[in-house]
């Protein structure tokens, strides 16, 4: 694969946290997010990433917590007239082309992706266009922009088979934007790929060296990673997977130990789906160097309960996206629901 654009910069700023909440004050915003929902008659779904608060409260409340592409498809069938997102921008953006008649509104539009970041519009058109015998797919960590440029959008759970598809196919590829990921898709499937060079700043620091050294420490557990971590570290993985297919691998293996690399955020509903299965993070840091995002997406957790409770009252909080970028990204958002059909 050859080099191409999509670097982040050094030391990407990351966003200012949500301060600490009291138990008092928790409750509270608990109970105004639970009124609002119902006057409003709209569903929570969050993102496995979310805090652990906010994953229970959309399952309390009728909603629903699971992964990017399952998010969307929930939105798109319940009844409520607004959807709440808790999660990144793109899984809004992504609601919302689905469900262009719904209001979707999100705790804070702030909330990105360092994927999403790498890969501005315009230079991904340019890239693109300098390259035009390529079929273009892309990661649903992408702006609508971005996906209205592309001929297929896949999850981390499909692209393996899409682009596999393509590949049988005869067609040659542009993969964006998460490298990692496209590395491995394309070991996997033999395809001729072109990759941009974005990555998740989360799973870009789950260090090989010491996964190795605790995995030979811990022998009997097995381990799971997601698929946007580093080539070596995917190499040690026993199961390569999505956030959805992580938590099935777990719940089917009789292994009673996992090391996970992935966000950490997804151990509450993990250990909700194995209780008597002991689940442990894989390392971030290594003995010289400390973690920054330490197996936790900072803007994941801008969804706070404070935001939560404000949402149908912030002004700049309801995702838009122009009806002629919807028509075209769902041109290959519906080529990757079909695709899953077949
Ligand atoms: P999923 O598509 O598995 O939910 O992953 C989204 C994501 O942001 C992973 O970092
Ligand atoms: Fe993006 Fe990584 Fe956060 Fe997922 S974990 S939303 S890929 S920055």
């Amino acid at each position: 694969m050859n080099d191409t654009p999509g670097r982040l910069p050094q030391n990407l700023p990351f966003p200012e946290l949500p301060g600490f909440l009291t138990p008092q004050e928790r409750e509270k915003y608990r109970q105004l997010i639970q009124e609002r929902l119902t006057k409003e008659n709209a569903v929570l779904i969050a993102h496995y990433y979310t805090d652990q608060e906010v994953q229970s409260l959309a399952e309390e409340t009728g909603g629903f917590v699971g992964d990017s592409l399952e998010m969307a498809r929930f939105g798109k069938e319940h009844s409520a007239d607004t959807v709440v997102v808790a999660g990144v921008k793109f899984m809004g953006e992504t609601a919302k082309i689905l469900t262009p008649d719904k209001k979707v509104l999100m705790p804070t539009l702030e909330a990105t992706c360092s994927l999403d970041i790498s890969c501005p519009e315009k230079e991904f058109t340019r890239f693109c266009d300098s390259y035009p015998d390529r079929t273009v797919v892309v990661y649903a960590n992408t702006s609508a922009a971005v996906k209205a440029r592309s001929d297929w959008v896949v999850t981390s759970s499909i692209a393996v088979r899409v682009v596999g598809h393509l590949a049988e196919q005869g067609e040659k590829v542009i993969w964006a934007p998460d490298h990692h990921l496209g590395r491995y898709v394309q070991k996997e499937t033999g395809a001729d790929m072109i990759s941009w060079q974005g990555n998740c700043v989360v799973h870009d620091e789950f260090k090989y060296q010491e996964l190795m050294d605790m995995s030979r420490d811990n022998p009997d557990a097995m381990v799971l990673v997601h698929p946007e971590s580093p080539e070596p570290v995917i190499d040690l993985a026993d199961f390569v997977g999505s956030t959805s297919q992580i938590i099935n691998a777990c719940k089917k293996s009789d292994k009673k130990r996992f090391i996970v690399a992935t966000d950490k955020g997804i151990f509450f509903k993990m250990q909700q789906a194995v209780p008597d299965k002991e689940l442990i993070i894989a390392p971030t840091s290594s003995e010289s160097a400390t973690c920054r995002s330490c197996a936790r997406c900072p803007w994941m957790q801008l969804n706070d309960l404070k935001r939560l409770s404000q949402v149908f009252d912030t002004p700049g909080n309801e995702v838009h996206v122009s009806p002629d970028i919807v028509e075209k990204a769902l041109v290959p958002l519906n080529r990757m629901f079909q695709f899953m059909k077949s």
